[in-house]
């Protein structure tokens, strides 16, 4: 969003523009209130969220409740707890335009406990729509963009297009491969999954393409490889940017010809599968690095399909967490009827670089070492309890076995120290590594108390 031009010169405006923009840049739509509740900043973002200019001074809780009777968002701002919340539009409740519009309100105290210096609230907009929950072959969500991916899934799946999922580690493109799948006419034949990052590139060879007795040292048989036991079905190659170069010229001949050669074999075998890919990667970004070829590329990814991570669909947090307690529930010797509302603000606050995977992890830590119906923030793995300086109510957790040092570090902290060491400590790159930015990772570093030098 353009910052406002400032039409004076007046100090006053130039640091009102000024905040305004860096307020976007640094958190996105956001108020800053002071420890009266008064708004200091609005960012323009969150002007264009709730649909009027907030003047500065006013009352946040009039502002975002007005007079209504309940406001419990406004009394949980005053009694000093983290919340969030779904609330009217005040924009549009106030030019009587109603329509169900509905902002998502979020507030983080600054400080810390009883020192609370003031607020950031987070909003967001949410349309009326949106928030129905769907499932979609094992897929939660009620995001719109996900929902999008759920529509074009269905309509290309009956067809042999091929099909690149993009998106982060744990983000769902194996459970959409299987939904491509499972809405196609190969969904009796056979499913195989073959993830190219895991093996060393000879063995990744012989499993996708098979080998021929006596190829190698131990051939002792004919070993059919992925391509062909996926025949009539789907074969589903995970990271495939991971394709040594050698091997990504054999499977675009494979495609091509709709045949295979097994590694020291002679014939050329045909073969009817479709192919579904998936890459955490740009792929087009490898091609400009020339570590992907470019006519391989244009034959996976005929269909691509993007999947949003989960920290850009902050409802799905909630929304998942909940599917996922419900199954812990059946399994475990404890029962989670309520998630607190810190640990709700903690859980949708934390960025889930390892996406519902490592939402699913951290719910199975707090099953393991926490008591009660109500999942307590402190039952959280202590780097989404603890997120640092925001934390007003920070948890110590006691230490996870000293045995392992890498245990030791959350995944977290692991993930920038290893962006950091593939890239000699320059924090832009890691930044980039991460999909973040600068600033991003220097918040979460400094929370993770990895600032120094
Ligand atoms: N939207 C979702 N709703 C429910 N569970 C999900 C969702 N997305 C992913 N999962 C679960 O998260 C885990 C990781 O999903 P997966 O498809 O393997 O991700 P990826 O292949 O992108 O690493 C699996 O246990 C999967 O069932
Ligand atoms: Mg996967």
């Amino acid at each position: 969003m353009p910052p406002r031009v400032p039409r004076t010169t007046d100090p006053a405006d130039v640091d009102r523009a000024l905040f305004a923009a860096a307020l976007d840049e640094l958190v996105g739509p956001a108020l800053v209130l002071d420890s009266q509740l008064r708004v200091r900043a609005a960012s323009r973002g969150a002007e264009e969220v709730l649909g009027f200019d907030v003047p500065l001074g006013s009352s946040a809780a009039t502002l975002l409740c007005g007079d209504r009777p309940k406001r419990p968002f406004a009394e949980a701002l005053a009694g000093g707890v983290p919340f969030q919340a779904v609330i009217p539009r005040p924009g549009a409740v106030a030019s009587g335009e109603g329509g169900g519009e509905q902002v998502r309100v979020r507030s983080v105290p600054l400080g810390g406990g009883a020192d609370t210096i003031g607020w950031v609230v987070h909003v967001a907009a949410v349309s009326g729509d949106d928030a129905e929950p769907e499932r979609f072959h094992g897929l939660w969500s009620r995001d719109p963009r996900m929902k999008q991916v759920f529509r074009l899934v269905e309509k290309i799946a009956p067809e042999d297009f091929t099909v690149l999922v993009r998106g982060e580690t744990g983000s769902g493109k194996e459970l959409v491969a299987h939904a491509v799948h499972a809405l196609s006419s190969r969904k009796d034949g056979p499913f195989r999954a073959l993830n190219c990052a895991a093996l060393p590139p000879n063995l990744l060879e012989s499993e996708l393409f098979g080998h021929a007795r006596g190829a190698f040292t131990g051939a002792v048989k004919d070993t059919p490889g992925h391509v062909q036991l996926a025949d009539k079905g789907t074969l589903f190659l995970d990271e495939v940017a991971e394709l040594p170069l050698e091997l990504q010229a054999k499977l675009l001949r494979v495609i091509e010809t709709r045949t295979v050669v097994p590694v020291g074999g002679r014939d050329a075998l045909p073969v009817d599968v479709r192919f579904v890919s998936a890459t955490h990667r740009a792929l087009r970004a490898e091609v400009a690095a020339g570590r992907f070829r470019a006519d391989l590329m244009y034959r996976l990814r005929v269909i691509p399909v993007r999947l949003p991570p989960l920290r850009e669909r902050p409802a799905d947090v909630a929304l998942i967490a909940g599917k996922i307690i419900e199954e812990l529930n059946a399994r475990g010797r404890r029962k989670i009827t309520q998630v607190s509302v810190a640990a709700e603000a903690a859980m949708e606050r934390y960025e889930w670089l390892g996406n519902v995977r490592e939402l699913r992890n951290a719910l199975s830590y707090a099953f393991a070492i926490g008591d009660g119906p109500v999942l307590q923030l402190d039952d959280l793995p202590p780097e989404i309890a603890a997120p640092g300086p925001v934390g007003a109510e920070v948890t110590v957790v006691a230490a996870p076995p000293e045995t392992d040092a890498e245990a030791e570090l959350g995944p977290e902290a692991r993930r920038i120290r290893d962006a950091l060491a593939r890239t000699a400590g320059n924090r832009d790159r890691a930044a980039k590594l991460l999909g973040w930015s600068r600033v991003t990772l220097w918040r979460r570093m400094r929370a993770l108390g990895m600032d120094e030098g």
